[in-house]
């Protein structure tokens, strides 16, 4: 059905008014079809993926076909950004790339880049899993209520924003706060494995399950995982790894902030060469 600008903004407002305020999707989802209807959608959509600007693409340049799969697209575009990551030389470098980078649809929907804070010697290095809307604002990763929470977390063990280092798998805010598509983060994957390389910690924590799961290539959830030392293998070396709870469940679940004492504990050991 076309609709008209006027039943178009009806629509709009009648959405608006029932608090459906960002798109969380590049498509629409039919959630109340029957299966068969909605994998015919699905098809579809990813027959015809959006025509993301490739890097480099000039303004006015004839845009790149559309690749027969979003599969496909992923992994074209994750080949560039892996490219472009690689050319960094230092932090200053990498944001700057992440800046002109357009592979990666969240950069449209997002109010800043969220790179990274901290001291870019820190000695550890937490990833969390993608900016929420007072980071987006603030341009910082973790300055919200869990950014708060991680804030006392990390001054229990003797550790600031200037001792150590911050950053997420994702560095921009997905609407809504939703988990990240695997083609997002197939497509920024390289930024945050360059920007481990360029920090080079002695250690890194991985906050939550989206984090953890992601980067350590696992589908083993959070709750097993937490607690127990791994290795996050990076293009050249090893690094410690230990996954713990993220700090926003800490605030749903305050009594799980036992837990996250026991593996803080562990990361001072770490660091005092207890190990
Ligand atoms: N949650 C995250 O995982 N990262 C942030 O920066 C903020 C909240």
């Amino acid at each position: 059905m076309i609709l008209n600008d006027r039943q178009a903004l009806e629509i709009l407002t009648w959405y608006h008014c029932a608090g459906v305020d960002e798109a969380v999707s590049d498509y629409s989802t039919d959630f109340f079809a029957k299966n068969e209807a909605s994998t015919a959608t699905a098809k579809a959509a990813k027959a015809t993926p959006p025509v993301k600007a490739p890097l480099g693409h000039k303004p006015g340049a004839p845009a790149r076909a559309p690749q027969a799969s979003s599969v496909l697209e992923a992994g074209e575009t994750a080949n560039d950004a892996r490219s472009l990551a690689q050319s960094a030389k230092t932090l200053d470098d990498l944001k700057a790339a992440l800046e002109r980078f357009d592979g990666c649809g969240l950069k449209a929907t997002a109010t800043n880049l969220v790179f990274g804070d901290g001291a870019a010697d820190a000695r550890i290095m937490f990833i969390g899993k993608a900016p929420g809307s007072d980071e987006d604002i603030q341009g910082l990763p973790f300055v919200g209520r869990s950014g708060q929470l991680l804030d006392k977390m990390l001054a229990a063990i003797g550790l600031n924003r200037q001792n150590a280092y911050i950053a997420n798998v994702i560095p921009w805010r997905p609407p809504g706060n939703r988990t990240p598509t695997t083609h997002e983060t197939a497509v920024c994957r390289p930024f945050i494995d360059r920007q481990i390389e360029l920090v080079c910690p002695e250690v890194i924590v991985f906050l939550g399950g989206v984090s953890a799961k992601e980067m350590l290539g696992t589908a083993t959830g959070i709750k097993r995982l937490r607690g127990k030392w791994t290795k996050f293998k990076g293009k050249d070396a090893d690094y410690p790894a230990l996954p713990t709870l993220h700090p926003a469940f800490l605030l749903r679940q305050p009594a799980q902030k036992r837990l996250a004492w026991n593996d803080l504990r562990m990361i001072r050991q770490f660091l005092d060469g207890k190990k």
